[in-house]
């Protein structure tokens, strides 16, 4: 049988989020991002393509590291201005039923406390569909507006994450008990006290002695999604993650990550395909091969050269503006996004990039690949590329908004539902239940699960379940 395909939407509360400069298209709403109804028309559009969920990046600091100056991000609108995405939720939740709804945070720039609330009263309001990308953040712009005099190094901020996910998992798992809300109306009592535990945490980074404010929500933990992919980083995915979310710029770059990934997995002891791995992918498509391939040449007109090289900057930390365009990429080790040079240089050595091809590649759908061509033909390399790469799903970056996510519900959804290979209606319960057919709190053998009920340490982190 062939393997099923799953899609997200990959938006961020800006204007132009992977495709610098397509904001200048006629056609073009991303302008809009600062209106409500451009975040339901698009739920609305996602949910009748059964997508899976939105996922929503975010990012706390300008791009600042090309020509060492905002000057550029601030001239072609390179993600800033930039709104907060959690408050998007609750509008796309009023007008969906079951979409799912992948928020990005950064452990490095919100306590751990007053974020386990506001996680809390999203999966309450909407009714468990609720993700949460754990990023620890790339630009050393954010980290200064926090009073911080650089960012903190690459592989301590995921120590700091794995104590940040250590008190989330006691608020959320650990404080309340399954029990502990009566809500008696003919007794006067709502809580039983002795079933909300104070959590007691005292560790390096963070102190928090208190119960979690919150009584538990559908899901107690949001799905735990990752997108860091350097050695450390799917070290920390495969101790957490239940999805998994990455960007390779070709089908040999894909299929090393997800490989690795896959590899990780079984190390710490969990079945490799217990975490979904979604890429990155933008699809252009129309009636024939030919229509799509002119939309995407006029998409192509309007890319940006310089908002590519910002974002390409900014990803990797490395001032990509001191080189001459013809310039080949070499892998630079710095603290920001490790996997980003990685994909383009170690991942498939053969393939030598120079800073122009990838400017001009990302310049339309960021780091992803984007598939051109017909229903048809579309649909059959996106089946190649399960087959080849062991992905489970891609996240699909717009080109125009709302334009290209129509284009993929209109021509791609009907298709790959006619190959048996998508989904034709979402199944009942949380996000949790949706994507993995289980119960809508954490699996037992998951690391967040040894928190339960008053235990404070995980005595046995994964159990094997292959
Ligand atoms: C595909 C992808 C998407 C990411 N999206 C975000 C994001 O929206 N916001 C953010 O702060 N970091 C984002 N990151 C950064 C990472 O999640 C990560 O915490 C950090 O930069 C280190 O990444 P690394 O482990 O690949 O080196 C993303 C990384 C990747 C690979």
């Amino acid at each position: 049988m062939s393997k099923q395909i799953r899609f997200n939407a990959f938006e961020m509360n800006c204007i132009a989020h992977q495709s610098p400069g397509l904001w200048c298209h006629p056609q073009d709403r991303s302008r809009e991002y600062k209106d409500l109804e451009y975040w339901t028309d698009l739920a609305k559009i996602l949910e009748q393509g059964v997508f899976d969920g939105i996922f929503l990046a975010d990012v706390l600091g300008i791009y600042d590291v090309y020509q060492q100056s905002a000057k550029q991000a601030l001239t072609g609108a390179v993600q800033v201005p930039v709104n907060d995405p959690l408050q998007l939720i609750p509008a796309m939740a009023a007008v969906t039923k079951h979409l799912g709804f992948g928020v990005t945070t950064s452990i490095s720039f919100e306590h751990p406390y007053p974020f386990a609330r506001r996680i809390s009263t999203l999966d309450h309001l909407t009714k468990g569909r609720v993700g949460w990308n754990i990023v620890t953040s790339y630009l050393a712009s954010g980290s200064k507006n926090l009073g911080l005099s650089n960012q903190v190094s690459h592989d301590e901020r995921y120590d700091i994450a794995d104590e940040y996910l250590e008190v989330l998992y006691k608020l959320w798992e650990g404080s309340w008990e399954n029990d502990a809300v009566l809500a008696d109306k003919k007794t006067g009592v709502f809580a039983d006290f002795k079933k909300v535990h104070p959590i007691q945490h005292k560790g390096k980074y963070f102190e928090v002695p208190g119960i979690h404010i919150c009584e538990p929500s559908p899901q107690r933990t949001p799905v735990l999604y990752q997108a860091g992919a350097s050695g450390r980083g799917q070290t920390f995915a495969s101790q957490n993650a239940e999805c998994i979310f990455i960007a390779a710029p070709s089908k040999i770059a894909t299929q090393s990550v997800v490989k690795s990934i896959r590899q990780k997995l079984i190390e710490n002891g969990r079945d490799p395909y217990s975490a979904k791995i979604y890429a990155l992918l933008s699809i252009v498509t129309d009636d024939t091969d030919e229509k799509a391939r002119a939309k995407f040449k006029e998409y192509q007109s309007f890319a940006s050269y310089d908002g590519a090289l910002t974002l390409l900057s900014g990803w990797s930390g490395v001032d990509f503006s001191q080189y001459q365009s013809k310039d080949k990429v070499e892998y630079i080790q710095t603290d920001a996004i490790q996997s980003l040079l990685d994909s383009y240089v170690n991942a498939d050595p053969a393939r030598i990039w120079t800073i122009e091809e990838i400017a001009n590649w990302i310049g339309v759908g960021g780091n992803g690949p984007v598939l051109v061509g017909s229903a048809q033909t579309v649909a059959d390399e996106l089946q190649q590329w399960v087959e080849d790469t062991d992905v489970d799903g891609f996240n699909l970056a717009y080109i125009l908004a709302h334009q290209t996510f129509q284009d993929v519900v209109d021509f791609i959804v009907p298709e790959l539902q006619k190959r048996g290979v998508y989904p034709h209606q979402y199944s009942e319960g949380t996000l949790r239940e949706k994507l993995f057919n289980s119960e809508a709190h954490l699996p037992n053998w998951h690391r967040g699960a040894t928190y339960r009920t008053g235990q404070t340490a995980p005595t046995s982190a994964f159990k094997k379940v292959i």
